[in-house]
């Protein structure tokens, strides 16, 4: 039996698709357009799935959708009417838009899937984050937690799921408390997200970032724009806020008179914390003293963030009295609060979906139909991450020599990793380009980009390189599994699943940070990935031999694309990404590909829109 789930029209589209209920691929939208957050129809990333399968859409026994669009349009409908007629503009807006395509999904699916009426299905906006998480867990019984921007009318929810081995007839997913729209943590943190300068839906993790350079001293006016019960339910003050009529504004002057005039886009960012002695070439006192403040403000919505996503899941625990968690829905990204909840809160095992956002809705909707919907046992557990496109090896040697750079072919990939181990210990660069590549947001060692993580310039090399990134943005560490509890304080590291996902912060250790100083953040934390030698061998070999060079079983991991690009995908992506960066090497395949030494000078960064 093949299903197919689709999400697409607010971020991130996507499709995935089961085959006896097991996942045979999955892949979002951007990936193969190249147009960041795509939230167009996923017809790429369909066919990628069908043709993964080998069948066509008519092979397809149901194609289930991860949202109503009549409630979700309802709520728009009713909101606007609501605060009409400041929502003039979003009730036009709406109207057009819903009217267009997003009312007539099933008209659409039908159409460019090939399938007829009765094979399509909807699940609600968060039973399909919930069933991401529950029916991808080992778990056969679990409290669940979504928590995301908006769906319908749900901003989050916790409940129960159950899923059984062998007899289907037990599995369920029950979400019996609710927030509703427009009182939403996602919201929230959006609105601040904007406050600070970044986009909305995109650089909500730049605040977290932030957080640490900060203190969090707005607490008390962050609790004025939203009251928080002991059970974790928010309710917003809107009187702070205008995203409930406003397509292009998250707050109002309000709260501009609170937390003072929002943060320039792009503007330098620079502090006494991030520069104690003054030395920004763009020095400016009073816009270090601004600056502080946006930090400050940053770590107390993160603070107060991370309190209620434990009073949530503190409650979670109390009404399902269960040792286990999955979560769910963008807010499920916030891995700092991740940090504390694995840490912190009652349960003992953890789940959480790797694409936590309304991408992994179309895997949770097509699980959701298989388990619940069609009483299926379960067959499946997300042990990896890596449900995206593979390349055969002539298509990356065609690509390779359509790109005219030097390479060549290693029989024996010890020695091909030998080469690229002593590219890292030149402190050189390394594009690294294996496999399939990733689901979720996350490059987790398919379509990284790898360097030596023992010297703080390291992070000035990479981002001088290729990322012209911010300094409030910490590069990530991948830990070999068994030895993670050497580095982080986090218990059961080795055990879990979040951290092979990159969807934990944690503190290092007291003496670690010094060994790794390019991947640990101000503050002594770092977001590190855990691995495996059975989910990605080469991956994890490449580490080992770097512990085996230098005693330290760490590299520096970050995703293999160029500011404001998404992720690498095929050959194609990966040699264009090479040729416009500094990259130095990169390892694809059993390639080893290089760069006439004319290639090899940083570049500057061109313009880019702010990612
Ligand atoms: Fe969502």
């Amino acid at each position: 039996m093949f299903i197919l789930g689709v999400s697409c029209f607010y971020h991130d589209s996507a499709a995935a698709l089961l085959k006896d209920g097991m996942l045979v691929a999955a892949a979002e939208e951007e990936r193969f357009t190249r147009k960041k957050h795509d939230n167009g129809f996923p017809g790429n990333a369909i066919r990628f799935c069908l043709d993964s399968a080998g069948i066509t859409g008519q092979d397809l026994d149901y194609v289930v959708f991860y949202e109503k669009p009549f409630v979700k349009f309802e709520r728009i409908l009713l909101s606007s009417l609501g605060t009409f007629p400041r929502s003039w503009r979003v009730f036009g807006e709406a109207m057009i838009n819903y009217f267009d395509e997003k009312l007539w999904i099933k008209n659409t699916l039908m159409r460019e899937v090939n399938v007829t009426a009765e094979k399509i299905l909807f699940t609600d906006h968060h039973i399909s984050h919930a069933a991401s998480a529950m029916f991808a867990s080992p778990f056969d019984k679990a409290a669940i937690v979504t928590m995301d921007g908006v769906g319908e009318w749900t901003t989050a929810s916790i409940g129960k799921g159950t899923a059984q081995w062998g007899d289907g007839s037990e599995n369920t997913i029950e979400l019996w408390d609710e927030l509703r729209f427009p009182h939403s943590l996602g919201l929230l943190y959006s609105a601040f997200t904007a406050h600070l300068g970044f986009r909305v839906n995109n650089g909500e993790y730049k605040v977290m970032g932030m957080a640490p350079y900060g203190e969090p001293k707005y607490i008390d006016e962050v609790y004025k724009v939203v009251r928080v019960a002991d059970d974790g339910s928010i309710e917003i003050n809107m009187d702070y806020f205008s995203y409930h009529y406003s397509t292009t504004d998250t707050f109002n002057q309000k709260f501009v008179d609170l937390f003072g005039p929002p943060r320039e886009p792009e503007s330098e960012f620079y502090s006494l914390v991030t520069h104690p002695k003054k030395d920004h070439p763009q020095w400016d006192h009073h816009m270090a003293e601004q600056n502080q403040k946006y930090a400050d403000v940053a770590a107390s919505i993160q603070r107060v963030t991370e309190e209620i996503v434990l009073k949530m899941v503190n409650t979670a625990h109390k009404k399902t009295g269960l040792g286990k968690l999955v979560m769910a829905g963008g807010v499920a990204l916030n891995s700092v609060a991740n940090g504390r909840v694995m840490r912190e809160s009652p349960f003992k095992e953890v789940w959480i979906q790797p694409a936590a956002g309304d991408s992994g809705g179309a895997l949770g909707a097509a699980l959701y139909a298989y388990h619940v919907i069609l009483g299926q046992p379960r067959q499946f557990v997300q042990e990896h991450n890596f449900w995206g496109a593979e390349y055969s090896e002539a298509q990356m040697v065609a690509a390779i020599e359509a790109s005219g750079l030097p390479y060549k072919r290693f029989d024996d990939v010890e020695v091909l990793l030998d080469r690229a181990l002593d590219t890292i210990l030149q402190e050189k660069v390394i594009g690294w380009f294996q496999g399939r590549f990733e689901w979720g947001p996350r490059a987790l060692g398919s379509r990284s980009i790898l360097a030596d993580p023992r010297r703080g310039e390291m992070k000035e090399i990479v981002n001088t390189k290729i990322k012209f990134r911010e300094p409030f943005r910490p590069f990530a560490p991948v830990i070999l599994e068994e030895r993670a509890g050497e580095y982080f304080t986090t218990e059961g590291l080795d055990k879990q699943y979040p951290p092979r996902f990159m969807l934990i912060v944690s503190p290092f250790r007291e003496d670690k940070c010094d060994q790794v100083q390019a991947v640990c953040h101000v503050g002594g934390t770092g977001r590190m990935q855990t691995i495996r030698w059975e989910w990605n061998p080469l991956y994890y070999r490449i580490v080992e031999k770097f512990a085996e060079a230098t005693g330290i079983p760490v590299l520096l991991n970050t995703s293999y694309n160029l500011r404001g690009e998404p992720i690498v995908a095929s050959p194609q992506d990966a040699l264009k990404t090479f040729a416009n960066s500094g990259i130095d090497q990169v390892v694809m395949g059993p390639f080893l590909v290089s760069k006439p030494d004319h290639m090899t000078a940083p570049v500057k960064p061109g313009p880019v829109e702010l990612d």
